[in-house]
């Protein structure tokens, strides 16, 4: 048995970095064009730890590419109504080209309820049913961030994905869904056979064990162990979770779905967590947000 590992990293730095300069060089272009550079703002509401964390970042990689970005902060208590007010008025800003309400909202706000009131044309998070609408019909819109990030980092290490059988676990608006499409559409990267799993699955190893192309987003930290991967497979870990670690100045690290050192061996490709789909993540967001500012 050989015990040195064969895998390689589909490594979401590297190719932000990549998309990145290319975002910076249009946004030159757009201030050129139009006198200002593109401005996505990002609306949080609440203090939730992690969803902090995930604002901060959006607005950092604003500035990394030359983009303005706002940060609107709400509190907790803030009520529904409020919060549409809030967005009506982000829709009408003309110094404005997109923005986001950062998910999950408070349990009192009812998020379609936003998500619907969003215009479309600024709804770079492509949660909009008018843009879940094109992306199924394969028209011009906006693709939502994480599984557009996803077909970026596979096509930014050229991984051949014609013909493969593609199994995402997990079947969420935001990432397991709208992967399921994207995979299988007629274009690269797709042209996968699709199976979509979730928590009511049958002996959901059985499936995964038959992937070529392993796509977990199920919100579990580890739960994908060596078991349930078929050997040579190419493994996207789109979960990120807090543990917390004593070890560490932070008081945590972080792990995806996908118990790496267990699972990493088997895989011809797999990505890490951290600097695998988070970093492609907040990039989709600047490319859309670069689209809607080229309009
Ligand atoms: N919460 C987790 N992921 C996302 C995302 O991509 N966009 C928003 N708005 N909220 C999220």
């Amino acid at each position: 048995m050989n015990d040195v590992a064969t895998y390689q990293l589909l490594d979401g730095k590297r190719a932000s970095q990549a998309l990145r300069e290319r975002i910076a060089a249009e946004a030159l272009e757009v201030k050129a064009a139009r006198g200002r550079v593109p401005h996505l703002a990002a609306v949080l509401v609440g203090d939730d730890g992690a969803s902090r964390t995930y604002v901060e970042s959006k607005v950092k990689a604003c500035q990394s590419v030359g983009f303005r970005s706002t940060l609107i902060k709400r509190p907790a208590t803030t009520a529904e109504d409020e919060l549409l007010h809030l967005v009506r008025s982000l829709n009408k800003d003309k110094e404005l080209d997109g923005f986001i309400v950062q998910l999950p909202l408070p349990g009192h706000i009812n998020a379609d309820r936003i998500t619907l009131a969003i215009d479309p044309r600024k709804d770079v998070d492509g949660f909009h049913p008018e843009n879940v609408g094109n992306m199924v019909l394969g028209l011009p819109g906006f693709l939502p961030a994480t599984p557009a990030g996803i077909v970026e980092l596979l096509r930014f290490h050229h991984i051949e994905t014609a013909g493969k059988h593609c199994v995402v676990v997990g079947r969420s608006n935001i990432v397991g869904t709208p992967m399921s499409i994207l995979m299988s559409r007629n274009a690269y990267p797709g042209n996968c056979s699709v199976t979509i799993t979730h928590s009511r699955s049958k002996d959901l190893a059985a499936i995964t064990r038959q992937a070529d192309i392993l796509i977990p987003a199920i919100g579990r930290p580890e739960f994908i162990t060596a078991y349930m991967v078929k050997e040579g497979a190419v493994v996207v870990d789109v979960g990120i979770h807090r543990i917390p670690d004593a070890t560490r100045k932070a008081g945590f690290r972080l792990v995806g779905d996908v118990k790496f050192d267990d699972v990493a061996p088997k895989c011809s490709w797999i990505s890490p967590v951290p600097g695998g789909v988070g970093p492609m993540t907040i990039t989709s967001l600047l490319l859309n947000t670069l689209k809607a500012a080229q309009r």
